[in-house]
C-alpha cells in the first residue's frame, strides 16, 4: 500500500486504500516503467518466472485488434486522425486493468494509465499531432478517472535506457507496426519520461519511483532485478527513492 510517508514526487490518494482487503491485508501495485523496448515486459516475465506476484503485461494485442481494426498500427501511420481514438482506448484497457480486483497480494503491471497520459497523450499533442480540443477532452477524462477510480500506484520502477539502446532492441524485435517509428519519437519519450519521473517538473507523481538503469545486457538485468528485489516487491520498506 502506499504510504504517505514515502512520497517525495507525489502522493497517493485516499482512493488507495480501497486496496485494503477483507482481513486487513494490504496490497501493493508496482507499475514498470520505461520507454518503447526498454525491456519493461521482459522485466515481467522475468519476475512472473521467479515469484508468485500476479503479473499484467500491456495490453497491446487489443490496442491491435480492436472488433479487427489495428488501431495502433492507424496511429502510427496517421497520427493526426487516429491519436484520439488510439489514447481513449488505451485509456479504457488500463483503466480496467488497474481496477480489475487482485488475486495476489502484489502486483505488477506494465506502464499505468498514468504513463498513457503524461508520456503519450503529452506527446501527440507537443508535438502538434493532437489537436489542443482532443487533449482537452482526454486531460478531463483522465482527470476524472483519477478523482472517482482507484488507480493508485505504490512503487513506479523506471528502467531507464538510452533511446540508442530501445531503437537497436526496436530493430530486432521486428513488430511490423514498429517499423516507422523513428528514432526522434524515442529521444521524445525519453525527455518526457526523464521530465516526468527524474526531474519531476511534468507533473505530480503518483509514488515513489525506483530508477533502474537498463542498457545492460540480459544477463546484468537480472543481477540488477536480483540486487532491487526486496525494494521492487516491497516499496514500504524501499529506502532509496526519488
Ligand atoms: N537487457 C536486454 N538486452 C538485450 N535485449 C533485450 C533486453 N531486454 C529486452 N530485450 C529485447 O528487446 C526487445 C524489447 O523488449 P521488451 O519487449 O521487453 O520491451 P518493452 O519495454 O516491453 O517494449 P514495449 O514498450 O513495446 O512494451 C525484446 O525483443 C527483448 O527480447
Ligand atoms: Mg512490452
Amino acid at each position: 500500500m502506499a504510504h504517505r510517508g514515502l512520497c517525495v514526487g507525489g502522493c497517493s490518494q485516499d482512493a488507495a486504500y480501497k486496496h485494503l482487503v477483507g482481513e486487513g491485508e494490504k496490497k501493493t501495485v508496482i507499475c514498470i516503467e520505461g520507454n518503447i523496448a526498454s525491456g519493461k515486459t521482459t522485466c515481467l516475465d522475468y519476475f512472473a518466472k521467479t515469484t508468485s506476484i500476479e503479473v499484467l503485461t500491456e495490453p497491446v494485442l487489443k490496442w491491435r485488434n480492436v472488433h479487427g481494426h489495428n488501431l495502433l498500427g492507424l496511429m502510427y501511420q496517421d497520427p493526426s486522425r487516429w491519436g484520439i481514438t488510439l489514447q481513449t482506448y488505451i485509456q479504457l484497457t488500463m483503466l480496467d486493468q488497474h481496477t480489475r480486483p487482485m488475486i495476489s497480494p502484489v502486483r505488477m503491471m506494465e506502464r499505468s494509465i498514468h504513463s498513457a497520459k503524461h508520456i503519450f497523450v503529452e506527446n501527440l499533442y507537443r508535438s502538434g499531432r493532437m489537436p489542443e480540443v482532443d487533449y482537452i477532452v482526454l486531460t478531463e477524462w483522465f482527470e476524472w478517472i483519477t478523482k472517482n477510480t482507484d488507480v493508485s500506484v505504490d512503487l513506479i520502477v523506471y528502467l531507464q535506457t538510452s533511446p540508442e539502446t530501445c531503437y537497436e532492441r526496436l530493430k530486432n524485435r521486428c513488430r511490423k507496426e514498429e517499423k516507422i517509428i523513428a528514432m526522434e519519437y524515442l529521444e521524445a519519450i525519453h525527455q518526457l519520461y526523464e521530465e516526468w519521473l527524474i526531474k519531476q517538473t511534468l507533473c505530480k507523481v503518483p509514488s515513489p519511483v525506483l530508477v533502474i538503469q537498463a542498457d545492460n545486457d540480459m544477463q546484468k538485468m537480472i543481477e540488477k532485478y536480483e540486487e532491487n528485489r526486496d525494494q521492487i516487491l516491497t516499496p514500504s520498506k524501499m529506502q532509496h527513492c526519488l
